[in-house]
């Protein structure tokens, strides 16, 4: 969906797809086809196929699109279908059926050798259990993939270093991994994924394992890595607020069927369903929603080539006391008040830029709330709301925050008192459960 801001301008770069999945099956059992080939069984739930087929529905037709670049989450609950879909993308488990499209060439079709150097070449992957060989130093661990690639021994351990030091391990290349922590561990998974130098960097519940203050900072390491690096990240979880603070776009998923896809904010604003709606309740709005969500338009906005006099008339008009001042491109250059314009007035002033005001304040239009709190409570004016180019998108009074709060509110009473549909039952039976319960139980039977 191309994004536009209140004067037009398409926000959205055209972005390149990377890895394409399309209508992928997975049926784990014998003779799939059973299924795939008889209407009525496609289209039946994964228990009745389970029951007249002996057969289980690991993924159902799924497709999405992942953007370079793009960190990419998947979202669902234990049994979901998370690993199944993310192995099916570097081929450790046959999609039965479908297509996994990667830079433009259907893998499904490859051939051992080509495989091979897909996963050599373009993929890596971090596991939750990390996966390291015991009996190998950090250093091994990490330049083991080159090793058997036949890279020079010089060469490797050199890029190993490289990464060793990324990961924030310097100093430790010569221990065993027993002798590291678990997040440490988790470090020496990532450095080795990246020591490959893939393009994309598939990750199955990586940080599922750790403690929640280092699982915070691995999160955050994570992030200024991609930042860095810019590579395609598909990132697996069963917990929601680590998928709102990593995710780009989140895929949520359930019985094997990707039921939304969207920004965190569009998950948290507008669910899909029930069933997305029951999963996002107890995150907190103040953490989700940002600035652009609750931004109002102001009743009027100041150019910069307007008079003192007239911008005076168009204030007072308006019944307001202050207004934001903009370029003829929407670029913000401050803000005016009433009682500025008449001091500059009684100054015989003409240039508007010599009234604006220095208790303005603006905020990047993905500041959350909770962050955007201490900055209306800082000023008895707006905030102005900007893009990356600065360009005015909108503005935020306490009560705009506090009114959002309000709708957000409404919107969960109104789906608890309407209840569900009957076929978009509750995903965690005990309310008092988090998605955190699962934890520990993401792996395949
Ligand atoms: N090798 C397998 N054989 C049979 N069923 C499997 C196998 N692997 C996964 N499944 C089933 O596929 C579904 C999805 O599992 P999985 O992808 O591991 O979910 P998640 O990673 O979201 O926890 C589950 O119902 C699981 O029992
Ligand atoms: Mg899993």
């Amino acid at each position: 969906m191309a994004e536009e801001n209140n004067h037009g301008i398409n926000l959205d770069a055209d972005r390149e797809v990377c890895v394409e999945v399309r209508n992928v099956w997975k049926i784990f059992g014998h003779r799939p086809e059973r299924v795939l080939e008889n209407p009525e069984l496609r289209n039946a739930g994964k228990d009745d196929i389970l029951e007249q087929t002996g057969l289980v529905v690991g993924l159902r037709d799924v497709s999405f699109d992942v953007h370079r670049g793009e960190f990419f989450v998947l979202m669902g609950l234990s049994g979901s279908g998370k690993s199944t879909l993310i192995r099916c993308i570097i081929r450790l488990a046959e999609p039965s059926a479908g297509q996994v499209i990667i830079n433009g060439e259907d893998i499904v079709s490859y051939d051992d050798v080509k495989l091979g150097e897909l996963r050599r070449n373009t993929m890596g992957m971090v596991f939750q259990h990390f996966g390291l060989l015991p009996h190998r130093s950090v250093l091994d661990n990490v330049a083991y993939g080159l090793k058997v690639r036949g890279v020079a021994i010089d060469e490797r351990y050199e890029r190993a270093r490289y990464y060793i030091d990324k990961v924030g391990l310097k100093g430790w290349e010569h221990h065993l991994p027993a002798a590291l922590s678990g997040g440490m561990q988790q470090r020496v998974g990532i450095a080795r994924a990246l020591t490959g130098d893939p393009e994309i960097l598939l990750l199955d519940e990586p940080f599922s394992g750790l403690d929640p203050l280092i699982r915070r900072q691995m999160q955050d390491e994570l992030l200024e890595l991609q930042a860095e690096l810019q590579k395609t990240l598909l990132f697996v979880t069963h917990d929601l607020h680590e998928a709102l603070k990593v995710g780009g776009r989140i895929a949520i998923m359930r019985d094997g069927e990707i039921i939304q896809v969207g920004s965190p904010e569009e998950v948290i604003t507008s669910p899909s369903n029930a069933y997305v709606r029951q999963f996002v309740q107890d995150a907190s709005p103040t953490k989700v929603l940002t600035a652009r969500t609750v931004m109002e338009q102001p009743p009027v906005l100041i150019y910069s080539w307007q008079g003192p006099k007239a911008s005076l008339q168009i204030l007072r008009d308006a019944n307001v006391d202050s207004a934001f001042v903009v370029t003829r491109q929407a670029r913000l250059l401050g803000m005016i008040t009433v009682e500025g314009l008449v001091r500059l007035i009684r100054k015989q002033g003409r240039n508007l830029k010599d009234a604006l005001d220095p208790e303005f304040i603006s905020c990047s239009a993905d500041t959350v709330v909770e962050d955007l709190i201490p900055l209306v409570a800082a000023t008895r004016y707006p905030v102005a709301v900007v893009d990356e180019e600065d360009r005015f998108l909108g503005e935020i009074y306490v009560s705009t925050i506090i009114s959002s709060m309000i709708r957000e509110e409404e919107q969960i009473e109104q789906v608890e008192t309407q209840g569900a549909p009957a076929e978009e039952e509750s995903p965690v039976t005990d309310q008092s459960a988090s998605a955190d319960t699962y934890q520990g139980e993401g792996e395949s039977p």
